[in-house]
């Protein structure tokens, strides 16, 4: 069946990159939205508002609703559980009875910070046990989404690094500190799968076209030190990885307390699709190759996403 797509939170990382994945699939996508940072294309919607988006999906009905929105700022999250919780929990509910109320199918996405990092290597099977505010938020819309609808899909990513806008992902964050002769403390103790976000997208839409349900984990095949991978990270990038200084979390200054080994499991995706999670040095290679085009490639989608080009930057 093919699919009439909405995209909410459509200007973030994951976002672009699902927009660029599904015009590049030719599905029609229905609309995307913006919250804070307009866009030319881009409708404008806070998700706290439950009537506004209640009235989106019914201006557009779209069969699939992906959700990549959210406050994803983990120490902002944990100094503002109030204020966050509304957006990433009440926010992501609302979309779930909308979408329930309008016969959509929802992609919600998660986080390896549903779990304490004690373990490592988490499957589909075991129990959410987040340590912090926003793995506790996302357990919890987790939760509510599944119970709205079993056909909903939630998608646990991690560490998600490519093209974007404002430089916030780590991966620009080394290129932005490095080029400039800067250092940087990065922890060295500190085990997950970093995710090139393009791959991530890749893989929801084959998820969707199968019309999977329930959780997957959908994140970069390596399961790599963070020092090691920023250290890849300026390697491909040219940069003086001399520059980045190998350091304790727990001497690395946050309110926040994180998993030490936060890496997923990903035989169950594996299985269920053929596009599949790929390593480090491929991701970074990719987003190497993409450099050059990325944003003409953005701002020139064909129709029927063309009205959502990102006119950002
Ligand atoms: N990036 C990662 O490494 C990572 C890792 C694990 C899980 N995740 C999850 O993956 C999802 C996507 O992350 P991301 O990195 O793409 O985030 P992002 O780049 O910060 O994008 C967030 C998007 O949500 C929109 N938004 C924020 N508040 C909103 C609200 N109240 N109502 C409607 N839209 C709102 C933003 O719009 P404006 O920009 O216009 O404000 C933006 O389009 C999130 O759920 C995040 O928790 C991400």
């Amino acid at each position: 069946m093919e699919h009439k797509v909405l995209v909410i939170g459509g200007t973030g990382l994951v976002g672009n990159a699902l927009l660029r994945a599904w015009t590049a699939r030719r599905t029609e996508v229905a609309a995307a939205t913006y919250h804070c940072h307009s866009s030319g294309g881009f409708l404008q919607l806070d998700m706290q508002d439950e009537a506004r988006v209640r009235a989106l999906l019914c201006r557009f009905k779209p069969t699939v609703v992906a959700l990549p929105a959210a406050n994803p700022f983990v120490d902002y999250c944990e100094l503002h559980p109030e204020e966050t919780r509304k957006v990433n929990v009440d926010g992501t509910l609302n979309v779930a009875r909308a979408c329930r109320d309008n016969g959509a199918r929802m992609i919600f996405f998660s986080s390896d910070y549903v779990f304490d990092g004690l373990k490592g290597l988490y499957t589909e099977e075991d129990a959410p046990c987040p340590i912090n505010e926003y793995g506790r938020q996302k357990a919890e819309a987790e939760s509510g989404v599944l119970a709205a609808d079993p056909r909903n899909l939630v998608l646990r990513t991690s560490g998600a690094y490519g093209w974007q806008w404002e430089p916030k992902n780590f991966v620009l964050q080394i290129c932005a500190r490095l080029s400039k002769g800067e250092p940087m403390r990065v922890a060295a103790d500190v085990r997950y799968n970093p995710t090139y976000v393009e791959n991530l997208a890749e893989i929801t839409v084959a998820l969707v076209d199968k019309a999977a349900g329930g959780i997957f984990h959908v994140v970069g095949a390596e399961e790599i030190v963070r020092h090691e991978f920023a250290a890849r990270a300026a390697r491909a990038f040219g940069l003086d990885e001399k520059l980045l200084l190998p350091t304790p979390l727990a001497e690395l200054a946050s309110p926040t307390p994180r998993p030490q080994e936060s890496s997923l499991c990903t035989d169950k995706v594996r299985a269920a699709v053929a596009s599949h999670p790929i390593g480090v040095d491929e991701g970074l290679r990719r987003m190497l190759a993409m450099a050059p085009s990325w944003r003409i490639y953005a701002r020139s989608l064909p129709d029927p996403a063309a009205k959502i080009a990102p006119t950002r930057g």
